[in-house]
């Protein structure tokens, strides 16, 4: 059975003392979660969660890391410095970064090696526009972010990946894919693994869903059978619409 994981993105959002705020509320929402518990918060509010989650059931994330172990590269940051900080988990390729800070296939195809090779778990983020989606895409464009983004990646290293599948027209817009389109589409990303990898891997590969997911859509959602987990934005914020999710991904797949 794949373990549900349920992950928070907090973006750009919480500076170190409102993380304070916000993880001393959660951490006794969620400690008796059944499904594994991340937070991926901003860079200066790492030292700060690293320190509060220690021996909790959360685990801690970053948004992003550079594809170089060190160098003149300015503004981003590298696998050693989170590791320090107690990262486990790693965002790449979400489409805030494909869209406005020119990520590509390539250059995520890049992090998700160096995050593999340093031991951290990447959350590969994959997903259609609305555009393509009206346009008959998104399997193309899935398929595509997927086989460029995990290129050269062994069988044995994609099973410690967890995709996010999250349609660019339902993030922050309230308009939650249904859980069948997610599930199908889910569904033939898990295809596409296999393909790629073995039935075997693609069956061991966790996939989650994203986009305007919150604490009354968590239910239907996690009730899917190719639906895996979440990765939440704006709900993520909320300690209390967090751990409902978090409940619902639980009474789901327990
Ligand atoms: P929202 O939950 O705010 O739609 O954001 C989803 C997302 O982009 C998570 O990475």
């Amino acid at each position: 059975m794949r373990r549900p994981i349920i992950a928070g993105n907090w973006k750009m959002n919480k500076t170190a003392a409102e993380t304070k705020e916000l993880l001393e509320q959660l951490i006794p929402k969620v400690k008796d979660a059944k499904s594994e518990v991340v937070v991926c918060v901003p860079y200066t509010s790492l030292h700060t969660a690293s320190q509060m989650l220690k021996n909790t059931n959360i685990g801690l994330g970053a948004q992003n890391v550079h594809w170089s172990d060190k160098g003149a590269f300015t503004g981003e940051i590298s696998a050693s410095m989170l590791l320090e900080m107690g990262v486990k988990y790693v965002i790449i390729g979400h489409s805030e970064r494909r869209q406005y800070f020119g990520e590509t296939d390539q250059t995520v195809n890049k992090r998700v090696i160096q995050a593999l090779s340093s031991g951290l778990t990447p959350i590969l983020c994959v997903g259609e526009t609305e555009q393509e989606r009206l346009s008959g895409q998104t399997d193309e464009v899935n398929r595509r972010q997927l086989t460029i983004g995990l290129q050269d990646i062994s069988e044995e290293d994609a099973q410690k990946i967890v995709i996010a599948y999250e349609p660019v027209w339902a993030i922050g817009t309230g308009r939650t894919a249904t859980e069948k389109d997610a599930d199908e589409t889910i569904g033939k990303i898990r295809e596409m693994l296999s393909v790629m990898y073995s039935r075997d891997t693609a069956l061991k590969i966790r996939i989650q869903y994203g986009g305007s997911m919150n604490s009354k859509n968590a239910q239907g959602l996690m009730a899917m059978p190719q639906i895996d987990g979440g990765l939440i934005g704006g709900a993520s914020l909320k300690a209390e619409d967090f751990s409902l999710i978090i409940k619902a991904s639980d009474s789901q797949k327990f």
